[in-house]
Parts: C-alpha cells; sequence; structure tokens
C-alpha cells in the first residue's frame, strides 16, 4: 500500500503534479494507464529535463476557470496609465490578448495612453499554463525578441489587419482564424482573389515551443515565417516595401512602432518580430487530460491517507483538492482514459513522435500523406535536398487538434477517425516511409478511444480581442 508520508512517494508526487510529465513514473498501483506520465520532453535530453520549471500548477486560477479562460482572475489591461501592469504573467491571460481597452477602431489618443501605461514597455517574465508548463525548457525565440504587453497588442493589431495584403481583404487570421482552431477549415489556405495553395493552413498556436516553421520547415523562426505570407502571392500579395509604407502611413501603428523598436521604425522585420511575439503567447490551456494526469499519483491513496496528508501538509492537501475540482469539472471519459494508454503504449506508438508537453518532436516523418500522387509534394527534401526527406513533414501537435480539421500537410482528411484509420493501416507503403509507421493491430473501439483521447486533449485558448485596429 502507498503512504503518502514515505519520502519517496511525496516526493514523486510533488514532481507529477508540478512536472506531471516530465520523467514521473507511478508508484505501486498499476490500474491506472501505466505510462500515463512518462512523456519526455524530446528537445530536453540534453538539458536538465528534472529540474523544476519556473512554472507552477497555478493552483488558484485553475480553480476559478479550468474551463474557459485559462488566469481569468488576473487584471485587464490599465484604463489609464496610473495602473503599473504587471511584468511576470501566466501565457493565456486575457490582459494580453484583450487589446487595449475599450470599444470600436483605435483612436490615437487610446494608443497614445497605451503607450504611457506603466509596465506595458517591460520584458515579461512568463510561464506557461499548466500542461504546456513542462516543456519551459524548449521556450524559443523570446531572449532574439523579448515579450511586452506592447510589443505584442501591436503583433495582435498586425496579425487581424488585412491593410497588410494587395488589396485589404486577407489577414493571418484569414487562414489562421481564432474561430476556427487557429487554422481555416478550408482544404488549403485561400489567399487573394480565392487563390489557393497546395497546402493546408496548420495551426498558429504554441508556437511559442516551436522553432523552424512551416511544413516543411523551411523558416528559421517565427519572424521568418511571419515575412512570408505578406509577399506571397496567392496569400496577401503584397511587396514588403508595400505593406511597410501602408502601415507607416497610419498614424496609431506609427506612434507604436516609435514607442516600442525607435524612431523610423516600421520595416518589415519589425512587423515580424510584433507578429511573432503575439503568436507566442496563443496558447493552449490545461486540457482534462492534463488535470487528469496531475491527479493521476494522488489516486493512489488511501481514505487514511489523505486524512493524514490533510492534518501533516495542509499546502499539498489543498492542492490536491483543486485539482480534484478541476478534474470533476473537466472530467475525461473511460474511452478517452484507455486511449490515452494506448497513445503512449508501444502497441499504437503514437508519441514515437508525437511526444512532449506539446505532443511533437518537431521532426519531419514520411507518412505517405500524398504519396500516391504522380508528383508528391516533396516535403522537407525541398529544404534538406536529401532523398530520405522525401515526402516527409513536420510532426503536428495534437493539442487542441478537434478543432482544426481537415488534417495533414494536404488537408486530405477529413475526421480524426479517418487520420486513426491511416495510422492503423500503416500509412501508404512509398520508399521512404517513416519505419516508425507499421500496420496497427487496433479494434475498432481502440480506434474510438484514440480519438476520444485527442479530443480530450483540448484545453482554453485564450481570449482574444480580433477589432480594436488602429484608424
Ligand atoms: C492564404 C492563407 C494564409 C495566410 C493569409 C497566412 N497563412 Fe500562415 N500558413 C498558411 C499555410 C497554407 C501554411 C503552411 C505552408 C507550408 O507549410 O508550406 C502556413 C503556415 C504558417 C505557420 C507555420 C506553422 C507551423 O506549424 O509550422 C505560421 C506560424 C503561420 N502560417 C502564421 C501566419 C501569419 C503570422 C500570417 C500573417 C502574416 C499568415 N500565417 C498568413 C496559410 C496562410
Ligand atoms: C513517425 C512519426 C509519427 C507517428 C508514429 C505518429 N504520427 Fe501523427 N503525425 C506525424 C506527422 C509527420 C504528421 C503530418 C504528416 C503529413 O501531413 O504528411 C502527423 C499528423 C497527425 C495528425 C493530424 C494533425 C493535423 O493537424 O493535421 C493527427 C491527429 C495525428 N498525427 C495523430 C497520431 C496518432 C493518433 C498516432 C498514433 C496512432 C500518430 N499520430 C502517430 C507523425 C507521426
Amino acid at each position: 500500500m502507498v503512504n503518502w508520508k514515505s519520502s519517496e512517494w511525496t516526493a514523486t508526487v510533488l514532481m507529477c503534479t508540478l512536472l506531471w510529465a516530465t520523467g514521473c513514473t507511478r508508484q505501486e498501483s498499476a490500474d491506472g494507464p501505466p505510462s500515463s506520465t512518462t512523456v519526455a520532453e524530446p528537445d530536453a535530453s540534453d538539458k536538465d529535463a528534472s529540474a523544476p520549471s519556473e512554472t507552477s500548477v497555478s493552483a488558484s486560477s485553475d480553480e476559478d476557470a479550468p474551463s474557459v479562460e485559462p488566469g481569468s482572475d488576473t487584471e485587464t489591461p490599465a484604463q489609464s496609465s496610473q495602473e503599473k501592469l504587471s511584468s511576470e504573467v501566466t501565457l493565456g491571460d486575457p490582459s494580453l490578448t484583450l487589446g487595449i481597452p475599450g470599444e470600436g477602431p483605435l483612436s490615437t489618443d487610446e494608443i497614445k495612453n497605451w503607450l504611457a501605461t506603466e509596465g506595458v514597455h517591460d520584458t515579461l517574465d512568463i510561464t506557461l499554463p499548466q500542461g504546456l508548463d513542462q516543456a519551459a525548457q524548449s521556450i524559443t525565440g523570446i531572449e532574439e525578441n523579448p515579450l511586452t504587453r506592447a510589443k505584442i497588442e501591436l503583433g495582435r493589431q498586425l496579425y487581424f489587419d488585412p491593410r497588410l495584403s494587395s488589396d485589404s481583404t486577407i489577414s493571418c487570421a484569414t487562414c489562421h482564424d481564432p474561430d476556427q482552431g487557429y487554422t481555416a477549415r478550408t482544404q488549403f489556405g485561400v489567399g487573394i482573389a480565392g487563390q489557393q495553395g497546395d497546402r493546408n493552413s496548420p495551426v498558429a498556436y504554441n508556437r511559442i515551443l516551436s522553432g523552424p516553421q512551416f511544413w516543411d520547415g523551411r523558416a528559421e523562426s517565427l519572424e521568418e515565417q511571419a515575412k512570408g505570407p505578406i509577399a506571397n502571392p496567392i496569400e496577401m500579395g503584397n511587396e514588403h516595401a508595400v505593406a511597410v509604407e501602408t502601415i507607416a502611413n497610419i498614424e496609431g501603428y506609427d506612434l507604436q512602432f516609435d514607442a516600442i523598436f525607435g524612431e523610423d521604425s516600421v520595416n518589415i522585420d519589425n512587423i515580424a518580430a510584433a507578429i511573432a511575439s503575439f503568436e507566442r503567447v496563443i496558447v493552449t490551456g490545461p486540457s482534462p487530460y492534463d488535470y487528469h494526469a496531475a491527479i493521476t499519483p494522488f489516486l493512489a491513496l488511501e481514505e487514511d491517507d489523505l486524512e493524514e496528508m490533510k492534518m501533516d501538509d495542509p499546502d499539498l492537501y489543498e492542492r490536491y483538492e483543486i485539482l480534484k475540482a478541476a478534474t470533476a469539472a473537466n472530467p475525461m471519459s473511460e474511452s478517452a482514459v484507455r486511449g490515452q494508454e494506448l497513445f503512449f503504449s508501444e502497441k499504437a506508438n503514437c508519441t514515437a513522435c508525437h511526444a512532449g508537453a506539446n505532443f511533437t518532436d518537431e521532426k519531419y516523418h514520411n507518412l505517405g500523406v500524398g504519396m500516391e500522387a504522380e508528383e508528391p509534394d516533396q516535403g522537407r527534401a525541398v529544404v534538406t535536398g536529401e532523398d530520405k526527406d522525401i515526402g516527409a513533414f513536420k510532426t503536428p501537435t495534437v493539442r487542441n487538434v478537434s478543432f482544426s480539421a481537415p488534417y495533414m500537410h494536404d488537408g486530405s482528411q477529413k475526421t480524426l477517425e479517418e487520420v486513426v484509420e491511416w495510422y492503423a493501416k500503416g500509412g501508404h507503403p512509398n520508399p521512404h516511409l517513416s519505419e516508425k509507421i507499421k500496420k496497427l493491430d487496433l479494434t475498432d473501439q481502440d480506434k474510438a478511444d484514440l480519438v476520444a483521447f485527442m479530443e480530450a486533449l483540448t484545453g482554453p485558448f485564450p481570449e482574444v480581442e480580433t477589432g480594436r485596429l488602429p484608424e
């Protein structure tokens, strides 16, 4: 039997509560999903994966709003320059993404007032929401491009502003729409004058944990990526110089660039830096799976142990109570729990690639998608020129994946059920098929369970203001 006082147990629980995905192994009780807590962060191999991240379980906010808005108990942007905005913030906090307070188009006065608000130019000290926080060591890009509230807000405006496109009809949000899971329901991205590309729009969230961008990784960073669509003839169809001039001629933008990047600083690099900063704060909040994983170590305890814990370690007990409430409010179905076990198992082998807190190894693999075409998309091989990369694409996250149909780089699969069938049949045979893709022996129930698990990876997005652009 497990005794909560045994130092080994307490150490494990504390670690699993704070760090549930990094190297936690379950103790005696073997009745739960055995490997539910053994996700190793793929990028962390050379780093100290066991060091507690600076992120916390953020107990207080879980309690209030586990299913709607993470951190909704925190303040919204100050109405005046009197109130100082905090530089310590958990991503997902609406104060980062709800825009400059007020209604309608942004007036010059509102922008000036915002830029004078104490704290908006301070470099933020960020933590990731529960679940994603296990990947704190994989955060990229914020040393090179520090996050400030003013820069994030400028990036928000640019992300939603169609004036960046040649005919003022297309913004980043056209193809990466918050209402459509930061992607678009169409098979391919649809840009100016209804033109279509040949790849599906990937999701634009949890990018803070991702280095190279695009299905083939051809952009080294989010900053580099953001410049692409503005000049892409079938996306926003503009020229960088024209986009820069348009933005520089809008007084509200000019004021913000001056205050954030220095005088005469409207240029394509700074436009991209601001947009990238906004994208980095769009993260998925805790999902039913995250609560389930965090509470799992406690479930091995008997009533007596819990009573004893209450007396001897009230803080730990309180954390347990909060988790219990959050788990009850965001339950995982039995099917999802079975699916979790499968997803992490060798039998289904999903975590061979969808690993770590963001459920991706950020590497490139050939699943055979689209390889039956006469001239298949070469994928990663276009970037590396290597045969082994033919038809290989970057592993996408499966967090919040139920919002982002259709699936795969070519949008060829309409449902999660279809995706699971693809894996069950071992992908599509071709000379470059990943050796990790093999026919799977799955029952219909197994397949349904895998889908239920992926649906249980759904957590809240930050609340985002999609309007409020400079006049
Ligand atoms: C016309 C639709 C369209 C527009 C407009 C558009 N995108 Fe995309 N976006 C796509 C498609 C399609 C891809 C995948 C292309 C590829 O991999 O070759 C993509 C890829 C991305 C990625 C890479 C994600 C990953 O997982 O690697 C990011 C980030 C992104 N876009 C952000 C933006 C931003 C920021 C803007 C505005 C400046 C923007 N997009 C405008 C369709 C669009
Ligand atoms: C060999 C690595 C690998 C394995 C193993 C793997 N995946 Fe994937 N997964 C990928 C890659 C790469 C893609 C994108 C492929 C493409 O578009 O050509 C993908 C795409 C997906 C998508 C579509 C996501 C989107 O946004 O389009 C889902 C869902 C998914 N995988 C779930 C699973 C499940 C469930 C399993 C286990 C049965 C699994 N994967 C096993 C690498 C892998």
